[in-house]
């Protein structure tokens, strides 16, 4: 899988280790920014890193901020992208099983290292499991193709 990565200034320590982890898992990673020791507005990079998802340049994408949450709002504004925020490892799994969420976000002030490489993976690894869960994606998207630009 090829994942984009962004985050705001919040998640630039955690951000490194995340990368390292996701190639460890045996993927590809692209750091989208912001550099370390720059200051950040968490909605430039949450679409930043959406739009690049939502365009099919990356297959998923990872998203840090202090808690998750401002990022994540932002990303769920492109049109093709289901954000999940889960700081903890039951939400991940769920967000891909149910959700088939293809952004991550994490809270880098909620986690701690260890936890948030659990939930990577479990949300990695995690399966969509179609179906009626399919159903209630395509009323979300459906909602977003009648939208005006
Ligand atoms: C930045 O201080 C902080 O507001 C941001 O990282 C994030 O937590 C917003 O949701």
């Amino acid at each position: 899988m090829k994942l984009a990565i962004g985050s705001d200034h919040g998640g630039t320590e955690l951000k490194p280790i995340i990368i390292e982890y996701v190639k460890s898992l045996g993927h590809e990673i692209v750091d989208l920014g912001v550099p370390v020791g720059e200051k950040a507005d968490y909605p430039d990079y949450g679409i930043k890193v959406a739009e690049a998802v939502a365009n099919g340049e990356y297959d998923s994408g990872i998203l840090i901020c202090g808690t998750g949450i401002g990022i994540s709002i932002a990303a769920n504004k492109v049109k093709g992208i289901r954000c999940a925020c889960a700081n903890e490892v039951f939400s991940a799994k769920m967000a891909k099983e149910h959700n088939n969420a293809n952004i991550l976000a994490l809270g880098a002030r909620v986690v701690g290292t260890e936890v948030a490489k659990m939930i990577v993976k479990e949300w990695i690894n995690a399966e969509f499991q179609g179906d009626r869960h399919l159903k209630r994606i395509n009323i979300i998207s459906d909602y977003e193709n009648k939208k005006k630009a």
